[in-house]
């Protein structure tokens, strides 16, 4: 296609913030520069409409990283038995929140592997307490049952983090040996009847993953107007199956900004985490991503002695910085970008019906 093709998918796409699946994979696969560029100005701009200067920081713990399941990209698949595994009791955890809350964090993420040991009613009165801390709770520990999650949402859980990683289904299935494409989307659909805010995300530059797969993905974000959308590049870990696959960095570096991007103008107001992986790939990659269309931050607040044991992929950064010194170091990167701290939990007003599929 000519340079004047894509400006025309671009005035269209800032116009009326929606595009078909085909023209997305137009734009995603186009290498000009200059196009590029223009389509990340957008995307900021939308950013800067729908979602503000704003940036909201979410606090994670990663407190678990046993995982009953098998993922083929992950390091924290059951197979891999060179990962020293540890738990968090619930009073650590606690005790970890406890601080997050006192630093002025407005969220707390927990998230872990698939860890069945941590029964429903004990993570219920974990809830129960730290809610008591004035934050907002985000939980990202997997698929569980219809009576958990209602469970958890009693107890006070606002946010649930569950990835789809990709949209297409035989991509889906080679990747996820324990896992079932629409039993996923049922679950979001039970999260959101529960009336959580849903999350959802995929990973780009996954083997055998197409730019159509990646279109896929983002026109999906888009129908199920999901709350928040995470989106980070697949960065192989050496004792997985796919340890020896070597994406081309640069390539997937501007796919995945790509994807944010457009993500963005699609689905306008969603939370859109500048993520981790991205920061891991490119150095001053999660600061690109702020400008492509990001507007949350995940701080790690993960207890030094167990964060480097979170290896869901290797180069993992934030490893060794002393505890809470994330926050300090993007209120930093974000001064420096010209953008603040949000002082607000930062919940998303449900403009549709969730999950319309
Ligand atoms: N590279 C990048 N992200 C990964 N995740 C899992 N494995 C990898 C990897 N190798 C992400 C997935 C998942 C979360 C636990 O981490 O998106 O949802
Ligand atoms: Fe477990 Fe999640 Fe990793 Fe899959 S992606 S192996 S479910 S931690
Ligand atoms: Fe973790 Fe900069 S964000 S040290």
């Amino acid at each position: 296609m000519e340079k004047e093709g894509y400006r025309e998918l671009l005035t269209q796409l800032a116009h009326t913030e929606d595009l078909s699946q085909e023209e997305l994979a137009l734009l995603l696969a186009c290498e000009d520069e200059e196009i590029t560029a223009e389509l990340f100005t957008l995307a900021d701009e939308k950013r800067r409409k729908y979602a503000g200067d704003a940036v909201h920081l979410r606090g994670l713990i990663e407190f678990s990283n046993y995982c009953r399941k098998n993922c083929l990209y992950c390091g924290l698949r059951r197979d891999n038995r060179s990962l020293p595994r540890y738990r968090m009791s619930i009073e650590e955890i606690y005790t970890v929140g406890e601080k997050i809350a006192r630093l002025g964090v407005k969220t707390i993420v927990l998230q872990s592997g698939e860890d069945l040991s941590y029964d429903a009613r004990s993570i219920a009165s974990l809830l129960h307490r730290l809610k008591k801390l004035g934050v907002a709770i985000t939980l990202s520990i997997g698929e569980r049952t219809k009576e958990e999650y209602a469970l958890w949402r009693e107890a006070g859980a606002d946010r649930y983090l569950l990835k789809q990683e990709t949209f297409d289904e035989q991509l889906f299935r080679k990747l996820h040996p324990d896992d079932d494409h629409s039993h996923r989307l049922a679950c979001q659909k039970i999260l959101a009847e529960l009336g959580y805010q849903v999350g959802s995300g995929n990973m780009v530059g996954l083997p055998g993953q197409t730019i159509e797969a990646i279109a896929l993905d983002i026109k999906s974000f888009q129908r199920w107007n999901f709350d928040m959308i995470g989106i980070g590049p697949f960065i192989p870990h050496p004792d997985t199956p796919l340890g020896n696959f070597a994406p081309d960095r640069k390539k997937q570096y501007l796919l995945t900004l790509k994807t944010l991007a457009l993500t963005r103008i699609l689905t306008r107001d969603t939370h859109l985490p500048a993520t981790t992986a991205l920061g891991t790939l490119v150095s001053g990659g999660r600061e690109k991503g702020l400008q492509c269309g990001a507007n949350v931050l995940m701080p790690n607040f993960t207890p030094l002695a167990y964060r480097s044991h979170y290896t869901i992929y290797p180069g993992k950064i934030c490893l060794q910085e002393e505890w809470g010194k994330c926050v300090a170091c993007m209120s930093m990167m974000l001064k420096e970008l010209g953008r603040s701290v949000a002082q607000d939990h930062g919940h998303r007003e449900r403009k549709k019906a969730p999950a319309e599929e």
